[in-house]
Protein backbone atom coordinates (compact mmCIF):
# COMPACT_ATOMS: atom_id res chain seq x y z
CA UNK A 1 0.00 0.00 0.00
CA UNK A 2 1.48 3.38 -0.80
CA UNK A 3 2.14 5.90 2.30
CA UNK A 4 -0.53 7.87 0.75
CA UNK A 5 -2.69 5.20 0.98
CA UNK A 6 -2.03 4.42 4.68
CA UNK A 7 -1.94 7.52 5.85
CA UNK A 8 -5.69 8.42 4.23
CA UNK A 9 -6.65 5.35 6.44
CA UNK A 10 -5.50 6.36 9.23
CA UNK A 11 -7.12 6.82 12.17
CA UNK A 12 -8.48 10.16 13.40
CA UNK A 13 -8.02 12.48 15.93
CA UNK A 14 -10.10 12.14 18.97
CA UNK A 15 -12.81 14.72 18.10
CA UNK A 16 -14.83 17.45 20.10
CA UNK A 17 -18.11 15.30 21.30
CA UNK A 18 -20.27 16.73 18.95
CA UNK A 19 -18.43 15.31 16.30
CA UNK A 20 -17.60 11.76 17.66
CA UNK A 21 -21.41 11.29 18.08
CA UNK A 22 -21.71 12.20 14.49
CA UNK A 23 -19.38 9.34 14.00
CA UNK A 24 -21.57 6.91 15.85
CA UNK A 25 -24.53 7.63 14.02
CA UNK A 26 -23.00 7.42 10.83
CA UNK A 27 -21.44 4.02 11.76
CA UNK A 28 -24.67 2.45 12.88
CA UNK A 29 -26.08 3.44 9.79
CA UNK A 30 -23.10 2.17 8.21
CA UNK A 31 -23.73 -1.20 9.55
CA UNK A 32 -27.11 -1.51 8.90
CA UNK A 33 -25.96 -1.08 5.21
CA UNK A 34 -22.40 -2.94 5.50
CA UNK A 35 -22.08 -6.23 3.18
CA UNK A 36 -18.36 -6.73 2.17
CA UNK A 37 -15.96 -3.94 0.83
CA UNK A 38 -17.17 -2.83 -2.41
CA UNK A 39 -14.16 -3.85 -4.64
CA UNK A 40 -13.25 -1.58 -7.77
CA UNK A 41 -14.50 -3.37 -11.10
CA UNK A 42 -12.00 -5.41 -12.70
CA UNK A 43 -11.00 -3.92 -16.12
CA UNK A 44 -12.08 -5.54 -19.30
CA UNK A 45 -9.60 -7.23 -20.87
CA UNK A 46 -9.01 -8.15 -24.79
CA UNK A 47 -9.47 -11.76 -24.35
CA UNK A 48 -11.27 -13.93 -27.13
CA UNK A 49 -14.19 -15.04 -26.28
CA UNK A 50 -12.95 -18.68 -24.80
CA UNK A 51 -11.11 -17.31 -22.33
CA UNK A 52 -14.05 -14.57 -21.16
CA UNK A 53 -15.38 -16.62 -18.92
CA UNK A 54 -12.71 -18.73 -16.90
CA UNK A 55 -11.11 -15.24 -16.66
CA UNK A 56 -14.55 -14.23 -15.16
CA UNK A 57 -14.22 -16.87 -12.91
CA UNK A 58 -10.55 -17.11 -11.97
CA UNK A 59 -11.60 -12.73 -10.91
CA UNK A 60 -14.06 -13.91 -8.66
CA UNK A 61 -12.69 -16.89 -7.39
CA UNK A 62 -9.75 -14.48 -6.30
CA UNK A 63 -11.93 -12.15 -4.53
CA UNK A 64 -13.60 -14.32 -2.57
CA UNK A 65 -10.26 -16.20 -1.97
CA UNK A 66 -8.73 -12.96 -0.73
CA UNK A 67 -8.68 -11.86 2.87
CA UNK A 68 -11.15 -8.93 3.89
CA UNK A 69 -8.02 -7.10 5.26
CA UNK A 70 -6.47 -7.69 1.60
CA UNK A 71 -9.57 -6.41 -0.27
CA UNK A 72 -9.22 -3.13 1.91
CA UNK A 73 -5.73 -2.77 0.83
CA UNK A 74 -6.59 -3.15 -2.57
CA UNK A 75 -9.28 -0.45 -2.28
CA UNK A 76 -7.72 1.88 -0.29
CA UNK A 77 -4.79 1.69 -2.86
CA UNK A 78 -6.96 2.40 -5.77
CA UNK A 79 -9.34 5.04 -4.16
CA UNK A 80 -6.41 7.35 -2.84
CA UNK A 81 -4.41 7.60 -6.31
CA UNK A 82 -7.61 8.05 -7.99
CA UNK A 83 -8.80 11.05 -5.73
CA UNK A 84 -5.13 11.98 -5.45
CA UNK A 85 -5.10 12.54 -8.96
CA UNK A 86 -8.59 13.91 -9.12
CA UNK A 87 -7.58 16.66 -6.49
CA UNK A 88 -4.47 17.33 -7.92
CA UNK A 89 -5.95 18.08 -11.14
CA UNK A 90 -9.07 20.45 -10.04
CA UNK A 91 -6.86 22.11 -8.04
CA UNK A 92 -4.59 23.57 -10.58
CA UNK A 93 -7.93 23.83 -12.35
CA UNK A 94 -8.92 26.53 -9.26
CA UNK A 95 -5.16 28.00 -9.86
CA UNK A 96 -5.85 28.48 -13.56
CA UNK A 97 -9.47 29.59 -13.14
CA UNK A 98 -7.98 32.57 -9.92
CA UNK A 99 -5.29 33.57 -12.56
CA UNK A 100 -8.02 34.16 -15.17
CA UNK A 101 -10.16 36.07 -13.09
CA UNK A 102 -6.98 38.04 -11.86
CA UNK A 103 -8.24 38.55 -8.51
CA UNK A 104 -7.55 36.44 -6.08
CA UNK A 105 -4.13 34.68 -6.76
CA UNK A 106 -3.89 30.87 -5.69
CA UNK A 107 -0.36 30.09 -4.99
CA UNK A 108 -0.81 25.97 -5.71
CA UNK A 109 2.35 25.51 -4.22
CA UNK A 110 0.98 26.15 -0.60
CA UNK A 111 -2.78 24.67 -1.20
CA UNK A 112 -0.95 21.51 -2.50
CA UNK A 113 1.37 21.45 0.90
CA UNK A 114 -1.55 22.32 3.06
CA UNK A 115 -3.45 19.29 1.03
CA UNK A 116 -0.24 16.81 1.62
CA UNK A 117 0.32 18.00 5.31
CA UNK A 118 -3.50 17.23 5.68
CA UNK A 119 -3.16 13.85 3.98
CA UNK A 120 0.10 12.59 5.98
CA UNK A 121 -1.46 13.79 9.39
CA UNK A 122 -2.41 10.91 11.49
CA UNK A 123 -4.63 13.11 13.23
CA UNK A 124 -6.14 16.17 11.17
CA UNK A 125 -6.43 19.19 12.22
CA UNK A 126 -9.58 20.72 10.81
CA UNK A 127 -12.00 18.61 13.48
CA UNK A 128 -10.08 20.51 16.17
CA UNK A 129 -8.54 23.89 14.29
CA UNK A 130 -5.26 24.78 14.98
CA UNK A 131 -4.32 28.83 15.79
CA UNK A 132 -1.05 27.57 14.31
CA UNK A 133 -1.62 25.95 11.18
CA UNK A 134 -0.46 28.21 8.76
CA UNK A 135 2.26 26.78 6.43
CA UNK A 136 2.41 29.77 4.11
CA UNK A 137 0.26 32.28 2.31
CA UNK A 138 -2.25 30.37 -0.48
CA UNK A 139 -3.49 33.47 -1.32
CA UNK A 140 -2.35 36.82 -1.33
CA UNK A 141 -5.28 39.24 -2.57
CA UNK A 142 -8.93 38.98 -1.65
CA UNK A 143 -11.70 38.01 -4.02
CA UNK A 144 -11.81 41.83 -5.05
CA UNK A 145 -8.11 41.92 -6.23
CA UNK A 146 -7.06 44.30 -3.76
CA UNK A 147 -3.81 43.01 -1.74
CA UNK A 148 -3.98 41.48 1.30
CA UNK A 149 -1.55 43.02 4.89
CA UNK A 150 0.70 40.01 5.73
CA UNK A 151 -1.71 39.87 8.94
CA UNK A 152 -4.68 39.19 6.91
CA UNK A 153 -3.31 36.89 3.77
CA UNK A 154 -2.12 34.48 6.86
CA UNK A 155 -5.69 34.73 8.38
CA UNK A 156 -7.49 33.92 5.12
CA UNK A 157 -4.64 30.99 4.34
CA UNK A 158 -5.21 29.28 7.63
CA UNK A 159 -8.96 29.70 6.84
CA UNK A 160 -8.62 27.94 3.40
CA UNK A 161 -6.33 25.51 5.01
CA UNK A 162 -8.59 24.35 7.34
CA UNK A 163 -11.03 24.10 4.56
CA UNK A 164 -8.35 21.42 2.38
CA UNK A 165 -8.05 19.68 5.36
CA UNK A 166 -11.93 19.22 5.74
CA UNK A 167 -12.44 18.06 1.95
CA UNK A 168 -9.19 15.41 2.95
CA UNK A 169 -11.34 14.50 5.64
CA UNK A 170 -14.24 14.06 3.19
CA UNK A 171 -12.38 11.47 0.95
CA UNK A 172 -11.90 9.52 4.69
CA UNK A 173 -15.21 9.30 5.66
CA UNK A 174 -16.28 8.02 1.77
CA UNK A 175 -13.05 5.71 1.48
CA UNK A 176 -14.83 4.24 5.31
CA UNK A 177 -18.28 4.05 3.59
CA UNK A 178 -16.30 2.00 0.34
CA UNK A 179 -14.59 -0.38 2.94
CA UNK A 180 -17.72 -0.73 5.24
CA UNK A 181 -19.83 -1.77 1.65
CA UNK A 182 -22.65 1.05 2.05
CA UNK A 183 -22.18 1.82 -1.84
CA UNK A 184 -20.43 0.77 -4.62
CA UNK A 185 -16.81 2.43 -5.19
CA UNK A 186 -17.86 4.27 -7.67
CA UNK A 187 -17.95 3.93 -11.45
CA UNK A 188 -16.03 7.37 -12.74
CA UNK A 189 -13.05 6.42 -9.86
CA UNK A 190 -12.42 3.71 -11.94
CA UNK A 191 -10.77 3.65 -15.49
CA UNK A 192 -12.51 0.15 -16.16
CA UNK A 193 -16.07 1.71 -15.49
CA UNK A 194 -15.65 5.07 -16.15
CA UNK A 195 -16.78 6.72 -19.03
CA UNK A 196 -14.55 7.17 -22.06
CA UNK A 197 -14.47 10.71 -22.31
CA UNK A 198 -13.25 11.39 -18.69
CA UNK A 199 -9.71 9.47 -19.35
CA UNK A 200 -9.76 11.05 -22.97
CA UNK A 201 -7.22 13.78 -23.12
CA UNK A 202 -8.83 15.71 -26.17
CA UNK A 203 -12.01 15.99 -24.63
CA UNK A 204 -10.49 17.17 -20.79
CA UNK A 205 -8.57 19.52 -21.88
CA UNK A 206 -11.71 20.55 -24.67
CA UNK A 207 -13.55 21.26 -21.47
CA UNK A 208 -10.96 22.66 -19.52
CA UNK A 209 -10.25 25.01 -22.08
CA UNK A 210 -14.13 26.49 -22.15
CA UNK A 211 -14.37 26.66 -18.97
CA UNK A 212 -11.27 29.07 -18.19
CA UNK A 213 -12.29 30.74 -21.27
CA UNK A 214 -15.78 30.96 -19.89
CA UNK A 215 -14.22 32.02 -16.43
CA UNK A 216 -13.39 35.75 -18.24
CA UNK A 217 -17.28 36.28 -18.48
CA UNK A 218 -18.00 35.00 -15.26
CA UNK A 219 -15.55 37.38 -13.38
CA UNK A 220 -16.75 40.34 -15.49
CA UNK A 221 -20.26 39.36 -14.62
CA UNK A 222 -19.00 38.92 -10.86
CA UNK A 223 -17.36 42.75 -11.13
CA UNK A 224 -20.22 44.18 -12.20
CA UNK A 225 -22.87 42.11 -10.60
CA UNK A 226 -24.66 41.26 -13.58
CA UNK A 227 -26.71 38.37 -12.17
CA UNK A 228 -29.92 39.30 -14.17
CA UNK A 229 -28.69 38.63 -17.69
CA UNK A 230 -31.00 36.01 -18.59
CA UNK A 231 -33.94 38.72 -18.59
CA UNK A 232 -32.59 40.26 -21.28
CA UNK A 233 -33.99 37.39 -23.27
CA UNK A 234 -36.56 35.54 -20.78
CA UNK A 235 -40.01 37.49 -19.57
CA UNK A 236 -40.94 35.66 -16.58
CA UNK A 237 -43.48 33.44 -16.61
CA UNK A 238 -45.20 31.39 -14.11
CA UNK A 239 -46.33 29.04 -16.09
CA UNK A 240 -42.88 28.30 -17.57
CA UNK A 241 -40.06 29.88 -15.47
CA UNK A 242 -40.53 31.56 -12.16
CA UNK A 243 -38.99 34.81 -12.18
CA UNK A 244 -36.30 33.59 -9.46
CA UNK A 245 -35.30 30.50 -12.32
CA UNK A 246 -34.38 33.54 -14.96
CA UNK A 247 -31.03 34.49 -13.07
CA UNK A 248 -27.42 33.58 -13.71
CA UNK A 249 -26.59 31.93 -10.39
CA UNK A 250 -23.01 31.39 -9.79
CA UNK A 251 -22.75 34.38 -12.65
CA UNK A 252 -22.83 31.54 -14.97
CA UNK A 253 -23.36 32.14 -18.50
CA UNK A 254 -26.70 31.45 -19.87
CA UNK A 255 -27.69 30.76 -16.40
CA UNK A 256 -29.51 27.18 -16.31
CA UNK A 257 -30.71 27.72 -20.31
CA UNK A 258 -28.72 26.84 -22.49
CA UNK A 259 -26.46 23.15 -23.89
CA UNK A 260 -23.48 25.24 -22.89
CA UNK A 261 -24.23 25.90 -19.61
CA UNK A 262 -24.95 22.61 -19.16
CA UNK A 263 -21.78 20.96 -20.93
CA UNK A 264 -19.74 22.86 -18.39
CA UNK A 265 -21.72 22.85 -15.29
CA UNK A 266 -20.11 19.64 -13.92
CA UNK A 267 -16.46 20.51 -14.65
CA UNK A 268 -17.44 24.54 -13.22
CA UNK A 269 -18.50 22.78 -9.68
CA UNK A 270 -16.12 20.37 -9.64
CA UNK A 271 -13.45 22.80 -10.19
CA UNK A 272 -15.09 25.40 -7.21
CA UNK A 273 -14.38 22.34 -4.64
CA UNK A 274 -11.42 20.99 -5.74
CA UNK A 275 -12.79 17.58 -6.93
CA UNK A 276 -15.37 17.12 -4.06
CA UNK A 277 -18.71 17.94 -5.40
CA UNK A 278 -19.58 14.12 -5.97
CA UNK A 279 -18.24 12.69 -3.31
CA UNK A 280 -20.19 15.71 -1.27
CA UNK A 281 -23.42 14.01 -2.99
CA UNK A 282 -22.42 10.37 -2.28
CA UNK A 283 -22.73 10.82 1.55
CA UNK A 284 -26.45 10.43 1.23
CA UNK A 285 -26.11 7.29 -0.35
CA UNK A 286 -25.36 5.30 2.82
CA UNK A 287 -28.74 6.74 3.83
CA UNK A 288 -30.34 5.60 0.58
CA UNK A 289 -28.44 1.71 1.20
CA UNK A 290 -30.27 1.34 4.25
CA UNK A 291 -33.62 2.37 2.96
CA UNK A 292 -33.11 -0.48 -0.09
CA UNK A 293 -32.00 -3.18 2.27
CA UNK A 294 -34.84 -2.62 4.56
CA UNK A 295 -37.86 -2.52 1.49
CA UNK A 296 -36.02 -5.52 -0.37
CA UNK A 297 -35.74 -7.16 3.40
CA UNK A 298 -39.85 -7.07 3.48
CA UNK A 299 -40.27 -7.10 0.19
CA UNK A 300 -38.00 -9.78 -1.28
CA UNK A 301 -36.41 -8.73 -4.60
CA UNK A 302 -32.97 -6.81 -5.07
CA UNK A 303 -30.73 -3.72 -6.27
CA UNK A 304 -33.88 -1.65 -6.05
CA UNK A 305 -36.26 -3.75 -7.84
CA UNK A 306 -40.03 -2.58 -7.18
CA UNK A 307 -38.86 1.17 -6.35
CA UNK A 308 -40.06 4.17 -7.77
CA UNK A 309 -37.73 7.17 -7.28
CA UNK A 310 -37.99 10.04 -8.24
CA UNK A 311 -34.70 13.01 -8.03
CA UNK A 312 -36.11 16.42 -8.31
CA UNK A 313 -33.97 18.94 -10.11
CA UNK A 314 -32.05 16.46 -11.22
CA UNK A 315 -29.26 19.07 -13.31
CA UNK A 316 -26.73 17.01 -15.01
CA UNK A 317 -28.03 13.96 -13.96
CA UNK A 318 -24.69 13.06 -12.23
CA UNK A 319 -26.72 11.77 -8.69
CA UNK A 320 -28.72 9.67 -11.02
CA UNK A 321 -25.92 7.93 -12.03
CA UNK A 322 -24.55 7.04 -8.82
CA UNK A 323 -28.17 5.55 -7.24
CA UNK A 324 -28.63 3.66 -11.05
CA UNK A 325 -25.29 2.10 -10.44
CA UNK A 326 -25.44 0.99 -7.19
CA UNK A 327 -29.57 0.24 -7.52
CA UNK A 328 -29.58 -0.37 -11.26
CA UNK A 329 -33.17 -2.58 -10.83
CA UNK A 330 -35.33 0.67 -9.63
CA UNK A 331 -37.43 2.90 -11.63
CA UNK A 332 -36.32 6.28 -11.70
CA UNK A 333 -38.20 9.80 -13.02
CA UNK A 334 -35.66 12.90 -13.49
CA UNK A 335 -37.22 16.19 -12.87
CA UNK A 336 -36.04 19.25 -14.35
CA UNK A 337 -37.16 23.14 -15.41
CA UNK A 338 -34.24 23.12 -17.58
CA UNK A 339 -34.72 21.05 -21.42
CA UNK A 340 -30.76 21.41 -21.51
CA UNK A 341 -30.39 19.80 -18.22
CA UNK A 342 -32.77 17.41 -18.77
CA UNK A 343 -31.08 16.55 -21.98
CA UNK A 344 -27.65 16.33 -20.23
CA UNK A 345 -29.65 14.26 -17.43
CA UNK A 346 -30.41 11.57 -20.61
CA UNK A 347 -26.54 11.58 -22.20
CA UNK A 348 -25.22 11.04 -18.64
CA UNK A 349 -27.39 8.54 -17.90
CA UNK A 350 -27.37 6.52 -21.51
CA UNK A 351 -24.60 4.15 -20.09
CA UNK A 352 -27.43 2.42 -18.13
CA UNK A 353 -29.84 1.61 -20.93
CA UNK A 354 -27.17 1.09 -22.97
CA UNK A 355 -25.15 -1.55 -20.80
CA UNK A 356 -25.64 -5.29 -20.82
CA UNK A 357 -29.41 -5.08 -20.08
CA UNK A 358 -31.08 -7.53 -18.23
CA UNK A 359 -34.79 -7.82 -17.75
CA UNK A 360 -34.84 -6.73 -13.90
CA UNK A 361 -33.03 -3.10 -15.05
CA UNK A 362 -35.04 -0.51 -14.48
CA UNK A 363 -36.00 2.42 -16.71
CA UNK A 364 -35.26 6.56 -16.63
CA UNK A 365 -38.49 9.24 -17.58
CA UNK A 366 -37.30 12.54 -18.38
CA UNK A 367 -39.80 15.02 -17.32
CA UNK A 368 -39.25 18.52 -18.17
CA UNK A 369 -41.41 20.57 -15.52
CA UNK A 370 -40.98 22.45 -12.21
CA UNK A 371 -40.67 20.85 -8.85
CA UNK A 372 -43.37 23.72 -7.04
CA UNK A 373 -45.95 22.14 -9.08
CA UNK A 374 -45.26 18.29 -10.17
CA UNK A 375 -47.38 16.64 -13.14
CA UNK A 376 -47.53 13.09 -10.38
CA UNK A 377 -50.45 11.71 -9.04
CA UNK A 378 -50.35 11.70 -5.45
CA UNK A 379 -48.33 8.99 -3.00
CA UNK A 380 -46.64 7.63 -6.50
CA UNK A 381 -42.84 7.25 -5.35
CA UNK A 382 -41.08 5.52 -2.73
CA UNK A 383 -37.89 7.32 -2.63
CA UNK A 384 -37.70 11.60 -3.69
CA UNK A 385 -33.96 12.89 -4.26
CA UNK A 386 -33.25 16.31 -4.21
CA UNK A 387 -29.47 17.50 -4.30
CA UNK A 388 -28.45 21.09 -4.39
CA UNK A 389 -31.60 22.72 -5.31
CA UNK A 390 -33.04 24.78 -1.98
CA UNK A 391 -30.52 27.58 -1.48
CA UNK A 392 -31.21 28.50 -5.22
CA UNK A 393 -34.83 28.82 -4.20
CA UNK A 394 -36.48 32.09 -2.64
CA UNK A 395 -38.64 30.88 0.83
CA UNK A 396 -41.90 30.58 -0.95
CA UNK A 397 -40.50 28.46 -3.84
CA UNK A 398 -38.98 25.82 -0.94
CA UNK A 399 -42.10 26.02 0.61
CA UNK A 400 -44.17 24.97 -2.36
CA UNK A 401 -41.21 21.96 -3.38
CA UNK A 402 -41.27 20.91 -0.09
CA UNK A 403 -45.11 20.46 -0.13
CA UNK A 404 -44.59 18.70 -3.40
CA UNK A 405 -41.99 16.42 -2.51
CA UNK A 406 -44.46 15.00 0.43
CA UNK A 407 -47.49 15.33 -1.73
CA UNK A 408 -46.21 12.74 -4.48
CA UNK A 409 -44.31 10.40 -1.29
CA UNK A 410 -46.10 7.51 -0.66
CA UNK A 411 -46.95 7.06 3.05
CA UNK A 412 -43.45 5.70 4.55
CA UNK A 413 -41.38 7.01 1.52
CA UNK A 414 -38.86 8.73 1.90
CA UNK A 415 -36.97 11.63 1.00
CA UNK A 416 -32.95 12.18 1.09
CA UNK A 417 -31.68 15.40 0.69
CA UNK A 418 -28.54 17.24 -0.21
CA UNK A 419 -27.33 21.05 0.21
CA UNK A 420 -25.36 23.08 1.39
CA UNK A 421 -24.66 23.17 5.05
CA UNK A 422 -25.77 25.73 7.31
CA UNK A 423 -25.45 28.19 9.66
CA UNK A 424 -23.67 26.24 12.72
CA UNK A 425 -23.10 23.03 11.42
CA UNK A 426 -19.28 23.74 11.44
CA UNK A 427 -19.90 22.15 14.75
CA UNK A 428 -20.11 18.66 13.47
CA UNK A 429 -16.54 19.35 12.14
CA UNK A 430 -15.16 21.42 14.98
CA UNK A 431 -15.12 24.42 13.34
CA UNK A 432 -17.69 26.92 13.66
CA UNK A 433 -16.01 30.24 12.39
CA UNK A 434 -14.11 29.11 9.75
CA UNK A 435 -17.11 27.72 8.85
CA UNK A 436 -20.09 30.35 9.17
CA UNK A 437 -17.05 32.68 7.95
CA UNK A 438 -17.14 30.41 4.41
CA UNK A 439 -20.92 30.65 3.93
CA UNK A 440 -20.78 34.26 4.42
CA UNK A 441 -18.17 34.87 1.84
CA UNK A 442 -19.81 32.22 -0.71
CA UNK A 443 -23.16 33.95 -1.71
CA UNK A 444 -20.64 37.62 -2.02
CA UNK A 445 -18.79 35.74 -4.23
CA UNK A 446 -21.50 33.81 -6.18
CA UNK A 447 -24.28 35.06 -7.49
CA UNK A 448 -26.94 33.50 -4.87
CA UNK A 449 -29.73 36.13 -3.55
CA UNK A 450 -31.51 33.36 -1.99
CA UNK A 451 -28.29 31.73 -0.37
CA UNK A 452 -27.80 33.58 3.09
CA UNK A 453 -32.15 33.02 4.16
CA UNK A 454 -31.84 29.42 2.92
CA UNK A 455 -28.65 28.68 5.32
CA UNK A 456 -30.74 29.80 8.22
CA UNK A 457 -33.75 27.82 7.34
CA UNK A 458 -34.55 25.44 9.75
CA UNK A 459 -35.40 22.22 7.37
CA UNK A 460 -36.99 20.20 10.02
CA UNK A 461 -39.79 22.30 10.49
CA UNK A 462 -40.00 23.12 6.71
CA UNK A 463 -40.58 19.37 5.68
CA UNK A 464 -42.26 18.57 9.22
CA UNK A 465 -44.68 21.12 8.37
CA UNK A 466 -45.85 18.60 5.37
CA UNK A 467 -45.61 15.59 7.20
CA UNK A 468 -41.91 14.64 5.90
CA UNK A 469 -40.36 13.83 9.62
CA UNK A 470 -36.19 13.89 9.87
CA UNK A 471 -34.78 10.92 10.89
CA UNK A 472 -33.02 10.74 14.11
CA UNK A 473 -29.57 11.62 14.70
CA UNK A 474 -27.44 14.02 13.24
CA UNK A 475 -27.32 15.25 9.65
CA UNK A 476 -24.36 14.32 8.04
CA UNK A 477 -22.42 17.24 7.36
CA UNK A 478 -20.35 16.15 4.31
CA UNK A 479 -17.42 19.33 4.02
CA UNK A 480 -19.48 22.13 3.23
CA UNK A 481 -22.88 20.19 2.11
CA UNK A 482 -25.37 18.66 4.43
CA UNK A 483 -27.13 15.28 3.76
CA UNK A 484 -30.09 14.01 5.61
CA UNK A 485 -33.31 11.72 4.98
CA UNK A 486 -36.93 12.30 5.87
CA UNK A 487 -39.99 10.17 6.27
CA UNK A 488 -43.59 10.65 5.22
CA UNK A 489 -45.84 9.87 7.88
CA UNK A 490 -48.30 7.25 7.38
CA UNK A 491 -51.68 9.33 6.48
CA UNK A 492 -53.38 8.60 9.48
CA UNK A 493 -50.91 11.17 11.78
CA UNK A 494 -50.74 13.79 8.63
CA UNK A 495 -50.50 17.19 9.56
CA UNK A 496 -54.57 17.68 8.13
CA UNK A 497 -53.43 21.48 7.15
CA UNK A 498 -50.56 20.03 5.09
CA UNK A 499 -52.96 17.39 3.41
CA UNK A 500 -55.25 20.07 2.74
CA UNK A 501 -53.37 22.22 0.75
CA UNK A 502 -51.67 18.69 -0.97
CA UNK A 503 -55.08 18.10 -2.47
CA UNK A 504 -55.67 21.18 -4.14
CA UNK A 505 -52.77 21.38 -6.13
CA UNK A 506 -52.82 21.51 -9.48
CA UNK A 507 -51.40 18.44 -11.53
CA UNK A 508 -49.85 19.65 -14.71
CA UNK A 509 -49.46 17.69 -17.89
CA UNK A 510 -46.35 16.20 -17.98
CA UNK A 511 -43.58 17.10 -20.50
CA UNK A 512 -42.17 13.37 -20.48
CA UNK A 513 -39.44 13.79 -22.91
CA UNK A 514 -38.31 10.49 -24.66
CA UNK A 515 -35.91 12.30 -27.32
CA UNK A 516 -34.72 15.96 -26.91
CA UNK A 517 -34.16 16.64 -30.51
CA UNK A 518 -37.92 16.03 -31.17
CA UNK A 519 -38.75 17.69 -27.66
CA UNK A 520 -36.80 20.56 -29.03
CA UNK A 521 -38.49 20.70 -32.42
CA UNK A 522 -41.96 20.55 -31.04
CA UNK A 523 -40.97 24.11 -28.73
C1 LIG B 1 -27.45 23.73 -8.55
S1 LIG B 1 -28.25 22.78 -9.74
C2 LIG B 1 -28.30 21.18 -8.99
C3 LIG B 1 -28.48 20.11 -9.99
C4 LIG B 1 -28.23 18.68 -9.55
N1 LIG B 1 -29.22 18.19 -8.65
C5 LIG B 1 -26.84 18.51 -8.98
O1 LIG B 1 -26.69 17.78 -8.01
O2 LIG B 1 -25.91 19.06 -9.54
C6 LIG B 1 -29.91 23.31 -9.63
C7 LIG B 1 -30.77 22.67 -10.72
O3 LIG B 1 -32.12 22.85 -10.34
C8 LIG B 1 -32.89 23.18 -11.47
N2 LIG B 1 -34.05 23.93 -10.96
C9 LIG B 1 -34.04 25.13 -10.35
N3 LIG B 1 -35.28 25.50 -10.00
C10 LIG B 1 -36.08 24.47 -10.38
C11 LIG B 1 -37.47 24.24 -10.26
N4 LIG B 1 -38.28 25.13 -9.70
N5 LIG B 1 -37.97 23.08 -10.73
C12 LIG B 1 -37.16 22.15 -11.32
N6 LIG B 1 -35.84 22.32 -11.46
C13 LIG B 1 -35.30 23.46 -10.99
C14 LIG B 1 -31.94 23.98 -12.35
O4 LIG B 1 -32.36 23.97 -13.70
C15 LIG B 1 -30.63 23.27 -12.10
O5 LIG B 1 -30.43 22.24 -13.03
Amino acid sequence: MSALAAAVAAPRVAAPRRASETRAVRASRTRVAAMSPSMPVAPELPLPDFLREPFKQVTERLEEALPADAKKQVLRAQYTSAVGLRLAFFLSQGVLSSRVSGSSDIDGAAAAAAIVKAVLDPEPRARVPDADSNLGNIVRNAADGRSLSDAEAAEVSQFLEQHLTCIVNLFRDELAHLEAGAYKFPYDLNPATAPASQWNPVDVFALSRDTLSDQSNVSKRRDEKAGQELLETFAPDPERYPAYYLQNFHYQTDGWLSADSARLYDFQVETLFLGSADTMRRQVLPYVSTFVREHHAVNGGEDGAGLNVLDAASGTGRFLTFLRDNWPAANYTALELSPHYLEATRVSNKRFDEEPKTETNGTLTLVEANCECMPFPDASFDAVTNVYLFHEMPKEARRNAAREFARVLKPGGKLFFVDSAQVGDGKYLGMEKAFDQALERFPQFNHEPYYRDYSLTDLNALFGEFGLVAEDGDPTVAWVSKCCAFTKRDVDDTNTAATETATVTEVVEPVVVEDADEAAQAR
